[in-house]
């Protein structure tokens, strides 16, 4: 499926300079966004996978139903002060801004292998952050899977070697 072809670019948001890649024009569309999910499960066949971690709020909708179709469970990544329990918690920059993320400190048990999911990656801030996240609850990290990766911003690089999949890039 030609998946840019649902996916909506509309520039100069949120910041001049930017053209933002949004994907709710794909998710409105039943089918390209279990196309989009199917794809994601049938890359990831075989990799042993504990469970997924998806930081908010674009990553719930790529992570939690890729989890879903794994049978395996989620784990929010949140901002900080959203979670009820015990935190670990990490600043990270975006590509327009700063903030920080969050895990609950017992989200992950030591040695859990762990996909980390999003929409798209761009920088690598956010992963990067999730990824450090994940590794001081004593998780591994397996991977990263994303909808869409913007290929110019190198967000790879920031991964640690961690193994990047994505469906579409720019
Ligand atoms: C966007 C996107 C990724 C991140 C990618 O999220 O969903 O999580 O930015 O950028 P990076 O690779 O440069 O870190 P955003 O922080 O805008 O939050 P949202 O999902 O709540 O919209």
């Amino acid at each position: 499926m030609d998946y840019k072809s649902y996916i909506r670019e509309i520039e100069n948001f949120p910041q001049p300079g930017i053209s933002f890649k949004d994907i709710t024009t794909l998710l409105k569309d039943g089918e390209a966004y279990r196309a989009v999910i199917a794809e994601l499960a049938k890359k990831l066949e075989g990799k042993q996978i504990d469970c997924i971690a998806g930081p908010e709020a674009r990553g719930f909708v790529i992570g939690a139903p890729l989890a879903v179709a794994l049978g395996i469970g989620f784990i929010p990544i949140r901002k900080s002060g959203k979670l009820p329990g015990q935190t670990i918690e990490a600043d990270y920059a975006l590509e327009y801004g700063n903030d920080k993320l969050a895990m609950h400190a017992d989200a992950i048990s030591p040695g859990q292998k762990v996909l980390i999911a999003d929409d798209l990656l761009a920088t690598g801030g956010t992963i990067a952050t999730s990824i450090n996240l994940v590794k001081q609850l004593g998780g591994e990290v397996i991977g990263a899977a994303f909808l869409i990766e913007l290929l110019e911003l190198n967000g790879r690089d920031k991964l640690d070697g961690v193994e990047v999949l994505s469906l579409v890039q720019y």
